[in-house]
C-alpha cells in the first residue's frame, strides 16, 4: 500500500479508537429460554411480530416452542422463512413487505447469522423507508432507532446477536457488504442451546471457526480495549475447550451452551474492535460464489496470520495460552507458530481444506477491490494491504 493511503488508514483508525469510549455501544439483554420470549414482547408492549428465518430451521421445527408460546399469549406472528445463506437484498424486500402488510411492531431474527442479519436489515429499512440498503452500506448510515429487534441464534458462530453489523448481498451484482450502525444491535439475545443441537457437524465446525476468527481478528487488531481483549481470550478458550466436543457429539448441551457463549463473547470483541482481512476476503467469496461464511474464514485464517509475520507474535502468544497450546515460558515466535499450527490442525480434524475451488481468475481483481474497500480504512489490521496485495489470497486459495 502506498504511504499516503497508509497514513490515511492509520489516521482514520486512530480517530475511531480514540472515539471508542464516547460511542453508544450497548449489549443486548440475555434471555436464557426460548419460551420466555412472549413475556419479553408483552413487557415491550408488542402485539404483532415478524419472525425471520430460513427453510431448514422452519422444517426442523426449532421455532415450535416459540410459536406455541406466542399463540398462548395472544401475540400475533407472521413467519418469513425464505432467507438464504448470504442473505440478499431480495430477502430483505420480501420480509419487509410482510412486516408492513401485517402491521408488525417487532422483528425476531431466528436462525443463523443469515436470518439474524436479514432481520436487522428489515429493521433498518423499516426505520429508514427512504433509504436503500446500498445507501446504508458502510458505517453509521442508519442513524435511526429500529423497531424492537430480538435475535435467537441457532448457530454458534456469527455473534450477530450482539453486533452492530448486518451483512447483505446485492442479488443483482453479488456484492456482499456490511452495514454497521448502533441501532442494529439487537435489544435482546436468546441464548438457548436447545435450538443448536440439530446443527450438523460440518456447519457446527465452520460456524465455530467463524467465532474463532472474530476473536482472533479483534485481538490482533490495533483498536482493542481491556474489555474486548478479555472477551476475545474467553472466546478462544471456550472454543478450544468445546468445539471438538460439539463436533463429535451435537447433543452435548453443556458444550453447545459454551459455544453459544463463545460466539457471543467473540461478537462483543469484534463489534468494538473490528475484524480484518480474513473477513473482508471471506465476504467477497460469500457474495460471489455463495461460499459459507464460516468455511471461507476457516480456510483463510491461518494463511492471513502467517502473512502478518512477527509483528503479531506477542499477541498470538497470548491467544496460544488461552487455547492451551503454549505456556508463558515459551518464546513469542514458538507460541505464535503453535497457535497457527493448532488452527490448521483444527481445520484438518473438521475436514476443512485449503482451497476454494469456485474462484475464477478473472474475478480476482474485482473481489480484491471489494475486500480492499471493505477493510480500508476501517479495519485496524496489524499490516495494511491494498487490493493488489490482497489478490495473493485468492490465488493461494485457487491452488
Ligand atoms: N452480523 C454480524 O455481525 C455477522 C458476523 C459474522 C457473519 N455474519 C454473516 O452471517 C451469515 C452466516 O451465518 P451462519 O454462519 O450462522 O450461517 P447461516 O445462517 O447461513 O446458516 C447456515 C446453514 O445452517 C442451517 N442451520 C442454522 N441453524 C441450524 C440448526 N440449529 N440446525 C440445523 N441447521 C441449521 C441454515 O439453515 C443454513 O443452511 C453470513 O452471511 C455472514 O456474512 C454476520
Ligand atoms: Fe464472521
Amino acid at each position: 500500500m502506498n504511504p499516503l493511503k497508509k497514513l490515511y488508514c492509520r489516521t482514520y483508525q486512530t480517530a475511531f479508537h480514540m472515539a471508542l469510549p464516547l460511542l453508544p455501544y450497548r449489549t443486548p439483554k440475555i434471555v436464557r429460554r426460548l419460551q420466555s420470549l412472549p413475556r419479553v414482547l408483552q413487557k415491550e408492549g408488542c402485539r404483532s411480530v415478524l419472525i425471520v428465518t430460513d427453510e431448514t430451521v422452519g422444517r426442523l421445527g426449532l421455532m415450535k416452542p416459540l410459536l406455541k408460546a406466542l399463540y398462548k399469549n395472544h401475540i400475533k406472528y407472521v413467519v418469513y422463512d425464505k432467507t438464504v445463506p448470504n442473505p440478499t437484498t431480495a430477502n430483505v424486500a420480501e420480509a419487509l413487505a410482510l412486516y408492513l402488510n401485517c402491521g408488525c411492531s417487532a422483528i425476531v431474527g431466528f436462525g443463523g447469522g443469515s436470518s439474524i442479519d436479514c432481520a436487522k436489515a428489515v429493521g433498518a429499512r423499516a426505520a429508514r423507508p427512504g433509504k436503500s440498503l446500498e445507501q446504508m452500506k458502510g458505517i453509521l448510515r442508519v442513524r435511526r432507532k429500529l423497531p424492537l429487534l430480538i435475535a435467537v441464534p441457532t448457530t454458534a458462530g456469527t455473534g450477530s446477536e450482539t453486533t452492530l453489523a448486518a451483512v447483505i448481498t446485492d442479488d443483482r451484482t453479488r456484492h456482499k457488504y456490511p452495514i454497521n450502525d448502533f441501532p442494529l444491535i439487537p435489544r435482546y439475545a436468546v441464548l438457548d442451546p436447545r435450538v443448536t443441537v440439530s446443527l450438523p457437524p460440518s456447519v457446527t465446525a465452520a460456524t465455530g471457526m467463524d467465532a474463532l476468527t472474530h476473536a482472533v481478528e479483534a485481538y490482533i487488531g490495533n483498536s482493542t480495549t481491556y474489555g474486548t481483549r478479555q472477551d476475545a481470550l474467553t472466546a478462544v478458550r471456550l472454543i478450544f475447550e468445546n468445539l471438538d466436543a460439539v463436533y463429535l457429539d451435537g447433543s452435548n448441551l453443556r458444550a453447545r451452551e459454551n459455544m453459544l457463549h463463545a460466539a457471543y463473547y467473540a461478537g462483543c470483541a469484534f463489534t468494538k474492535s473490528y475484524v480484518g482481512y480474513v473477513h473482508a476476503v471471506a465476504h467477497s467469496l460469500g457474495g460471489a460464489y455463495n461460499v459459507p461464511h464460516g468455511l471461507a474464514n476457516a480456510v483463510l485464517l491461518p494463511f492471513v496470520l502467517e502473512t502478518y509475520g512477527s509483528c503479531i507474535h506477542p499477541k498470538l502468544h497470548r491467544l496460544a495460552m488461552a487455547a492451551g497450546v503454549a505456556s508463558e515460558y515459551d518464546s513469542d515466535e514458538y507460541a505464535a507458530r503453535a497457535f497457527i499450527r493448532a488452527v490448521k490442525d483444527m481445520k484438518k480434524r473438521f475436514g476443512i481444506g485449503d482451497v476454494i475451488p469456485q474462484i475464477r481468475e478473472k474475478d480476482i481483481p474485482r473481489l480484491a477491490g471489494y475486500a480492499d474497500r471493505e477493510a480500508n480504512p476501517l479495519y485496524p489490521v496489524p499490516v495494511l494491504m491494498d487490493a493488489r496485495e490482497l489478490e495473493r489470497y485468492y490465488y493461494q486459495l485457487m491452488q
